[in-house]
């Protein structure tokens, strides 16, 4: 009996689960945070851009024409200027992270 139960119960959790599952996009969470913590400052919240900051926005048609090379080598090293305030390759974000952050950009600019 109390075999039979614990297995409806685990059941319920699994179908649970399953339902949630497709709603929670942890990738875009990841890079939603990152974003907050590492570019944000000077970006601003929704990438809007600061000009107190000499940061322009990420939604623009500049980034727009960027590829996914010059967006990666322009976070990871600073693009051609080699700003090392903007060198997040070495400063702890990892490629992937960076990868991440170039996805969360374009997604940005699609809206
Ligand atoms: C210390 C302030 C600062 C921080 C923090 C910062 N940026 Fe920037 N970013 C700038 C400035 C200033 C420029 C423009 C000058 C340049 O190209 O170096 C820029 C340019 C860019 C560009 C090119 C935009 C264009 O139109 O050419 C991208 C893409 C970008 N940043 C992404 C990011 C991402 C992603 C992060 C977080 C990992 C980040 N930045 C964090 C200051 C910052």
């Amino acid at each position: 009996m109390k075999t039979s139960r614990l297995f409806f119960v685990i059941a319920l959790i699994a179908v649970g689960l399953f339902l949630l599952a497709p709603g929670l996009s942890f990738a875009d969470d990841a890079a939603a945070g990152l974003f907050k913590t590492k570019c944000s400052t000077c970006h601003g919240a929704n990438a809007e851009g600061k000009p107190a900051m000499h940061a322009p926005g990420l939604v623009s048609d500049e980034v727009k024409k960027m590829s996914d090379g010059d967006l990666t080598g322009q976070i990871a090293d600073g693009a051609k200027s080699k700003k090392a305030s903007h060198a997040f390759s070495q400063k702890g974000v990892s490629a992937d992270q960076v990868k991440s952050l170039v996805g969360y950009i374009r997604e940005l600019n699609k809206k």
